[in-house]
């Protein structure tokens, strides 16, 4: 089965055509993303209706991209304008009249002009070529960033046998821009939420600590570049609600206290600029390891999944690793292959082959609010 998948829900743009054969874990044919971080990154946040407005700019020529791609055709720029483009558009409806067997697109949750982008463009197609829709959580997809073959990744790796079996049950961790939740995962569809941010997501806490910085935005791999130029830091911040009972995690007082140290520094220098960074990063991997590996004996599971933007950074995964490694737990830990950390179609396409659950598509809707159950 092929299925083309769409995600739109934040500032990227990105579609993927992704097979699944019986037994084996979803292969990615195609993968292509159109970002306008470079636009946001001037006003040092997303403006929702800036985004919106690019992603309708970029929706189609990716979707063209990526049938062409599944079919080994690259696409230049060259190739979308003029009689190129007709010639492209007649070649990639051929391949999703022929060769696509269904759609799958983010529903939620995310920004709600962007998400209507994608949604309503998944439809059309849907509607058009008679194909099943199958609306995607978000969230959930960053998880699955997992259960793609080729990125599938542990530490320590147990077993060479890569089927999606050896990842259920499993605790879920999910730090992105918007999120970061604790899930306990049964099997596919079979999931609790046993803990999440009370304020601040991580990633959200990086990037407003980034601009107490002046750092630009996303910050979350700036502070991760600054704070590779030391080995380690004499500052120390505090971890909110580390010991507490719950899994529950709070990030927005570190802002507040990067904010106050700055403040009374008044200036300072980049090895100081380095250290903040290696400071920052240590007290958010340090917290997250933490309740991670609580959720995983309060459960009594032994597999973790990292997913979200904030999981490409290195100093987390590897946190994680040496946390595992040297409380010599037998812990298996997976996170995704970094493209596919951010925002990307094709964990969107890898838990809809997974999770294949279609509806008409006069039935979907985006939902901005769309929550984990
Ligand atoms: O998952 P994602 O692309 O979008 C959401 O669904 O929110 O995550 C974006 C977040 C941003 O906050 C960004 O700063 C953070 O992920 N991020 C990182 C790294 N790369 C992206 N944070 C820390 N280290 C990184 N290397
Ligand atoms: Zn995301």
């Amino acid at each position: 089965m092929k299925i083309l998948s769409i995600e739109t829900s934040c500032d990227e743009t990105s579609a993927a055509v992704i097979e699944k054969v019986n037994g084996k874990l979803p292969t990615i044919l195609s993968s292509k993303i159109a970002s306008s971080s470079n636009l946001h990154a001037v006003t040092g946040g997303i403006i929702p209706e800036q985004a919106a407005r690019e992603q309708i700019q970029y929706i189609i020529p990716i979707i063209l991209q990526a049938l062409l791609a599944s079919q080994k055709e690259e696409l230049t720029n060259s190739d979308l304008i003029g009689a190129n483009l007709a010639s492209a558009f007649k070649e990639s409806n051929k391949i999703l009249a022929e060769s696509i067997d269904a759609i799958a697109v983010t529903q939620g949750p995310g920004l709600i002009g962007s998400l209507l982008v994608g949604v309503e463009t998944a439809k059309t197609l849907a509607y058009t070529f008679n194909k099943p829709i199958i609306p995607v959580n978000h969230l959930l997809a960053h998880l699955y960033a997992n259960f793609i073959d080729s990125t599938m990744n542990s530490v320590p790796l147990t077993t060479n046998n890569k089927s999606e079996a050896i990842l259920f049950p499993f605790i879920g961790l999910i730090v992105s821009g918007g999120h970061t939740d604790l899930l306990y995962f049964e099997d596919h569809g079979t999931y609790k939420w046993i803990g999440g941010t009370r304020d601040d997501a991580a990633g959200e806490a990086l990037d407003k600590i980034g601009r107490v910085l002046g750092l630009p935005y996303p910050a979350g791999p700036e502070i991760e570049k600054k704070a590779q130029n030391v080995t380690s830091s004499p500052i120390k911040f505090s971890r909110p609600l580390m010991h507490s009972d719950d899994l529950d995690f709070s990030f927005s007082g570190l802002k507040t206290e990067v904010a106050r140290f700055i403040q009374k520094k008044g200036k300072f220098s980049e090895q100081e600029l380095s250290e903040v960074c290696f400071a920052v990063q240590d007290a958010v991997a340090d917290i997250l390891v933490h309740k991670t590996l609580k959720a995983t004996k309060a459960y009594n599971c032994n597999t973790i999944l990292l997913g979200g933007g904030v999981s490409a950074n290195e100093y987390l995964r590897n946190a994680f690793q040496s946390s595992i490694i040297n409380n010599q737990l037998s812990i298996n830990f997976f996170y995704p292959e970094k493209k596919f950390t951010t925002d990307n179609a094709a964990m969107i396409g890898a838990y809809a082959a997974l999770n294949y659950y279609p509806v008409d598509w006069n039935e979907i809707k985006a939902s901005p609010e769309l929550h984990l159950k």
